[in-house]
């Protein structure tokens, strides 16, 4: 598959690092530009080019991996995705985290107001950035909420995460699997299940 992903803070360094693990192209970018990134080039396997924001907004999968607060401006940046897929890692907090009131939307549903045609999919903001490798110790597979109004797209999505040893578990729609996994939703950053098999 390929992925951009925007943002190449904490979530966006570590998810390429993690995307790059299966069979996988990704364009990572940041705001400052591809080349803020040349310097970093030895924490990333070959399978992982630096890109423009752009670019990245333009590949067949999308990682969004900002700010809530600025992820509906990036977003509009594409004026339409042509049914390609927006994974939502955001949580909603201010700068000095503080949680954003979204209501009646969640805010993956925000998010998808922004992504004009996009099928978004809601995944990862529940998990702390050090387990998003996938990775666990010993035997098991971590467990992977996700959410989403799409059933294809969310196929797609399960089966790029499957070889990097999440256990994806599918809890529905935007409005209904997002809102308990945004902040306050009962699962965010609780809920780090390790599933034997
Ligand atoms: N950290 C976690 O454990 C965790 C867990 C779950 C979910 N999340 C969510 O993941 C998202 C990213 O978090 P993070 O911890 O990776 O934050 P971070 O380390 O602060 O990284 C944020 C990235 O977004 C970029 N950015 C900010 N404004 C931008 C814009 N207008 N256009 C393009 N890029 C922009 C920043 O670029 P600059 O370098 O130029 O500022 C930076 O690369 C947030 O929504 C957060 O709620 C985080």
């Amino acid at each position: 598959m390929k992925i951009g992903i925007v943002g190449s803070g904490t979530v966006g360094t570590i998810l390429a690092q993690t995307f790059s693990r299966g069979d996988n192209e990704i364009l990572l970018s940041h705001s400052r530009g591809a080349a803020s990134l040349a310097e970093r080039r030895s924490e990333f396997a070959a399978n992982v080019s630096f890109g423009e924001v752009t670019a990245a907004l333009q590949q067949p999968m999308v990682v969004i991996a900002v700010p809530f607060t600025v992820a509906p401006d990036v977003l509009r940046q594409v004026a339409d995705y042509q049914q390609r897929i927006v994974v939502d890692v955001t949580n909603q907090f201010t700068a000095d985290f503080k949680k954003i009131d979204t209501r009646p939307l969640t805010g993956s549903e925000v998010i998808a107001a922004a992504a004009h045609n996009a099928r978004v999919i809601k995944a990862f903001n529940t998990l702390p950035h050090e387990l998003m490798t996938g990775k666990v110790a010993g035997p098991g597979r971590r467990v992977l909420f996700y959410a989403g109004d799409d059933r294809e797209a969310k196929k797609t999505f399960a089966a790029v995460v499957k070889p990097l040893n999440f256990r994806p578990v599918n809890l529905g729609k935007l409005r209904h699997g997002g809102s308990v996994m945004q902040v306050g939703g009962g699962l965010g950053h609780t809920a780090f299940v390790q599933l034997d098999e």
